[in-house]
């Protein structure tokens, strides 16, 4: 069968962005920046990206597109069938993992825009805000229908294809997402009391920062740039020979760190605004959906349609993000069963779609008629989520640092970097530094992190 390419190397870029830049760049990174020390917190992240995430990322690039295959064929390919294979494996269902939970909470940025746009906010009391959120996610049925539309727009995109659907999408989506955040960014810095969150966001506090302040900033940089998942290398695989692997994963990196910082340029400033106390509230859900819907309100003027606006661009910029961010972990999971399968796009695109539908629709009741049914005390959802961020993820960095720095043809690494010899890459020995030293044992703290076992070990 012949394998789809990007047509242009924008559109590759701002596909590999398109699944960087998510939910993890609005609702935990300006948080974890604010309470950690800000511009501090911001120069570790950036030193992470830079020591960890590029390389790591170049070499899935690499993987990729020098296989031109999915990533468990890739990884096949790439080792000679040994047993660093299952990397690859891991990296697929690693991606599955994250997308039946994902789609959950893309499920509920829809729900939510649709709440601004219908002015539902207006003169709702500031304590009553949980309740609308508990009450919605806890619902038998509402969740679930949201659920099933974010799904269907996955598998519309998937269905058209890489390029028709994916880079097409991408193209339209992420100057969309760009504009959005934009024009938030600026109306939240025009209102009152704005400089107060921006110092907030800015101002370095090295006191704040820690040794839990580096493994959180290497856990964030991991998670954000959607490394270890397969995207990034399924992604590549259709690279064309003359991208230039390096440059793209730079592009990727500074648009995802753009991102992250103007959505803390939405959030402090109308925080700020009415006196809100940032360090108050935690990052993800209740962030999200309790304390933001009701700061725009005050912040805007309660039910006006400065608010109305405001919100419903908020919401719908996360959902954008949230989508685009999907769409390549059904795409892992699609090119996987295709060519693992000999399937035609449209079947395996509907068998994974079948499978995230099931499985996400349990996440979404877990936190309603399913509560009930848990795992080591924690929903579905947490499982989910725990699983994949907190032990599949780190475990696939390390292993694929180990894989290309050790394991990895340094012949192959090395042409393929440069396309066959054309490109200058004088950082190589750096990269190749990085990825057999510095990014295993960095990696292996956050993991250690992550599961607790740290904690544990230093008792
Ligand atoms: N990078 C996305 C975010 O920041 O929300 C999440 C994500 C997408 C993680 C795709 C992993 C992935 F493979």
């Amino acid at each position: 069968m012949e394998r789809e390419n990007f047509g242009s190397k924008i559109g590759a870029v701002l596909a590999a962005a398109g699944s960087a830049v998510g939910l993890g760049n609005i609702w935990r990174f300006p948080i974890e920046t604010g309470q950690n020390g800000g511009a501090a917190f911001i120069i570790i992240y950036v030193l992470c990206i830079l020591m960890l995430g590029l390389p790591i990322m170049i070499s899935e690039f690499l993987i990729g597109r020098y296989t031109h295959a999915n990533t468990a064929a890739a990884f096949r390919i790439v080792s000679n069938g040994s047993p660093w294979k299952w990397v690859g494996r891991m990296g697929v269902f690693t991606g599955w993992f994250i997308l039946c939970y994902y789609v959950v909470v893309g499920a509920w940025t829809m729900h939510y825009a649709f709440l601004s746009v219908t002015n539902t906010f207006a003169d709702v009391p500031a304590k009553e805000y949980g309740d609308i959120f508990n009450n919605f996610v806890a619902h038998p049925w509402l969740p679930t229908v949201w659920l099933w539309v974010f799904i269907g727009v996955i598998h519309y995109v998937i269905t058209r294809g890489v390029q028709s659907g994916i880079e097409k999408s991408a193209k339209l989506m992420m100057p969309t997402l760009f504009f959005v955040a934009v024009f938030l960014a600026v109306c939240s810095i025009c209102l009152p009391g704005a400089s107060q969150g921006l110092a907030f966001l800015l101002k370095p506090d090295w006191s704040k920062v820690d040794s839990t302040t580096v493994l959180d900033a290497m856990g964030q940089a991991f998670y954000s740039l959607s490394l270890a998942m397969g995207c990034l290398c399924t992604y590549a695989s259709y690279f064309g020979r003359t991208t230039p692997l390096a440059k793209s994963a730079v592009n990727v990196a500074v648009i995802d760190t753009l991102i992250a910082i103007m959505a803390g340029f939405i959030i402090f400033p109308s925080m700020f605004n009415i006196g809100m106390d940032p360090n108050e509230v935690g990052v993800g859900a209740g962030l999200t959906f309790v304390s933001l819907p009701n700061v725009f309100q005050q912040a805007l003027g309660d039910g006006s349609f400065l608010a109305v606006v405001f919100s419903t661009l908020f919401y719908f910029l996360l959902f954008v993000a949230a989508l685009t961010s999907a769409i390549s972990l059904h795409e892992v999971a699609t090119a996987y069963v295709t060519e693992e399968f000999g399937m035609a796009r449209k079947k395996g695109a509907a068998l994974v779609t079948a499978t995230i539908l099931v499985l996400g629709t349990l996440c979404s009741l877990s936190f309603g008629p399913l509560s009930g049914v848990t795992l080591f005390g924690r929903n579905l959802f947490s499982v989910f989520d725990d699983l994949s961020g907190r032990i599949l993820l780190p475990l696939g960095g390390m292993l694929i640092s180990i894989f290309a720095g050790w394991v990895l043809d340094r012949k192959l690494y090395r042409d393929e970097l440069s396309n066959g010899g054309v490109l200058k890459t004088p950082y190589f020995k750096l990269l190749v530094f990085s990825l057999r030293y510095i990014a295993p044992l960095a990696i292996g703290l956050v993991f250690l992190e992550q599961t607790g076992l740290f904690a544990f070990l230093l008792r």
